[in-house]
């Protein structure tokens, strides 16, 4: 069995995906869903699905081994960052090294970085007057947004599109791609 840890700080739309999607899955799960935020609704969406959830604070998973720990000690195979803030510690990039993968809701590397999340990403790509958006996953590294690139599409904007029209679209794409990809990662890890 291969056991998938998602972390989220908000919605969870994105993690409740992933684990319908592994839910059907013979030989991989979603074993733990980790939040820094004790009111993100991913935590509600983790609790009717049944699957156990985690939250910790900056002290706990800066200054300490305990994340990386719970993580080891259930033996958490693959990473999925889906709508989460912080950057992700030395210690658990080391122990994932390759197996951490990220969903940002641009065409990276145009508009990524630290603060570009939600709307504020989409007005941004407005703004600058891009002929096109899309999704990206791309591996974790210790910056924000600027691991190898995994997968994109695309899709054209529209004079009519904006923030939240935009914001719509690409949740329907990262709903379609992001579990299957995640499936196909997994599944080569087998293989490794
Ligand atoms: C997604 O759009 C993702 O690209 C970004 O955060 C958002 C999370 O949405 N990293 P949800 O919480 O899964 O609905």
């Amino acid at each position: 069995m291969k056991r998938i840890a998602i972390f989220a700080s908000g919605s969870g739309s994105n993690a409740q995906k992933i684990i319908e999607y592994f839910a059907e899955a013979e030989n991989t799960e979603v074993s733990l869903v980790l939040s820094n935020n004790e009111n993100a609704f991913v935590l509600e969406r983790a609790s009717s699905l049944n699957i156990p959830a985690y939250v910790f604070d900056r002290q706990l998973f800066y200054e300490t081994e305990q994340v990386h720990d719970i993580l080891r000690d259930i033996g958490i195979d693959f990473i999925v960052l889906a709508g989460f803030m912080w950057l992700v510690p030395q210690n658990i990039l080391s122990h994932w090294a390759g197996r951490i993968i990220n969903i940002h809701p641009a065409l990276l590397p145009k508009f990524g970085g630290k603060g570009m999340y939600g709307d504020k990403v989409h007005k941004a790509v407005i703004d600058a007057g891009e002929k096109e958006t899309g999704i990206t996953i791309h591996y974790v590294n210790e910056k924000y947004d600027e691991g190898e690139i995994i997968f994109q599409e695309a899709f054209k904007i529209l004079p009519k599109d904006t923030p939240e029209s935009i914001a719509e679209k690409i949740h329907v794409l990262e709903h379609k791609h992001f579990p299957a990809v995640i499936g196909q990662l997994v599944d080569k890890l087998d293989q490794e």
